[in-house]
């Protein structure tokens, strides 16, 4: 039987209205990273009755599922994370969280959503299928060190040749799609900078070394190292998003903490910034009579996109949703852990639009009022499938 888009589109318009209900179901049910016990049985159990699949449990809340097909053929990946996030919803929407403090406010119950209609087609589509489909269902995406490294860890990309994910991002209009070769998400790392000075009260400056006036003057010379001392050209950020010393308006603290991220693409360059951050903070603290302490984490590693499996996934979703559904698109400075997997093989992340300015679908990510316009789960399931068939049964 010869499977075309046409195909697919029908069969996508069968499984949307579970698509859609498991979405709410997800929503409506939010666990945080690492703690998605309810949210991985639902998935296990939701998968078991597809049939076809093999299932397993690579970690403690996630769920992996292989679909073989009966010719030979390439092993394709297919990930969506699970966990939300330590937010109070404030949506007001019928299928609202029920979990008090956490919420599903970065689409990732759309994610799950839109993968298990993707096992759901594919599964009956399996006479079809050369090769193997591999669907991974990860946890603890929000929460550093992420749980795509643990999933690579206990094997599930051993034997895999390419690697697929897709992010819902509320900031683009639904219809849109983002897919970029090369750097594409930046390597989110993180900072806690303590400068130690003397403290004492605030009346007596010359008695004390005030390390609130020297953390100030650290925080205006760490902007130096992106505004001097980078090639304008390379992409860096360096933000100082917490800052934290001193209890009353008369007394000089004696320390002060700050906390922040860097974001970057260049491996090399990505490795000199803590030694170009130290040398700042030392000189400065030194200057001024006060000592610190200094803690740098490397966090994910960046999202590079393979060019070539990049291309044939572009042809694919031209083919389907049409030219102008992909215009050109810049690369973003924004972390994803789905870069663990493109250390073992090559792959593609790109983003799917699930915004919509006219029903008022516009909140940020990580917003209490973040939402997806649910539109945008048909064109997940439309995208993935088409993929995963054209992926797996290309000629060459
Ligand atoms: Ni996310």
């Amino acid at each position: 039987m010869q499977i075309t888009s046409d195909t697919i589109a029908e069969y996508a318009d069968q499984v949307i209205d579970d698509v859609i209900k498991w979405r709410r179901y997800l929503h409506q049910n939010p666990e945080l990273s690492f703690h998605e016990v309810n949210t991985a049985q639902f998935v296990f159990d939701t998968l078991q009755s597809f049939g076809e699949l093999e299932l397993s449990r690579p970690t403690r809340t996630s769920v992996m599922a292989r679909l073989i097909g009966p010719n030979p053929g390439k092993t394709l990946a297919l990930r969506a994370d699970m966990d939300a996030l330590p937010i109070t919803e404030e949506t007001g929407l019928p299928f609202a969280s029920q979990n008090p403090g956490v919420m599903h406010a970065c689409g990732h119950d759309g994610h799950t959503a839109i993968l298990l209609g993707t096992a759901k087609i594919l599964a009956g589509m399996k006479e079809q299928i050369n090769g193997e489909v591999r669907f991974l269902f990860q946890h603890g995406e929000e929460q550093f060190p992420g749980g795509a490294q643990e999933m690579v860890k206990a094997g599930c990309m051993d034997g895999v040749d390419m690697v697929i994910g897709l992010h819902l991002d509320s900031q683009r209009e639904t219809g849109q799609i983002a897919l970029l070769s090369g750097p594409y998400y930046a390597a989110p790392d993180s900072f806690e900078i303590t400068v130690i000075g003397k403290g004492g009260h605030a009346a007596y400056p010359h008695e004390t070394v005030d390390s609130v006036a020297v953390a100030a003057q650290v925080i205006t010379n760490l902007q130096q190292i992106v505004s001097r001392t980078t090639n304008p050209l390379d992409s860096l950020v360096l933000s100082v998003s917490t800052i934290a010393g001193g209890q009353a308006h008369n007394v000089i603290p004696g320390k002060v903490t700050m906390t922040g991220t860097v974001r970057s693409f260049q491996p090399a360059f990505r490795q000199s910034v803590p030694e170009r951050m130290e040398a700042v903070i030392r000189g400065v603290t030194a200057a001024h009579g006060a000592s610190y302490e200094f803690r740098y984490t490397r966090g994910y590693d960046p999202v590079i996109n393979d060019e070539k499996l990049t291309n044939l996934v572009r042809a694919t979703l031209v083919s389907v949703f049409g030219e102008e559904a992909l215009p050109p698109v810049e690369r973003q400075m924004g972390g994803e852990d789905f870069s663990a997997y493109l250390q073992k093989a090559p792959g593609t992340f790109f983003d799917i639009g699930a915004g919509n300015v006219a029903k008022g679908i516009v909140a940020p990510h990580h917003h209490p009022r973040f939402t997806i316009d649910e539109d945008a789960l048909l064109i997940g399931v439309k995208a993935f499938v088409n993929i995963a068939y054209n992926l797996l049964n290309r000629k060459d």
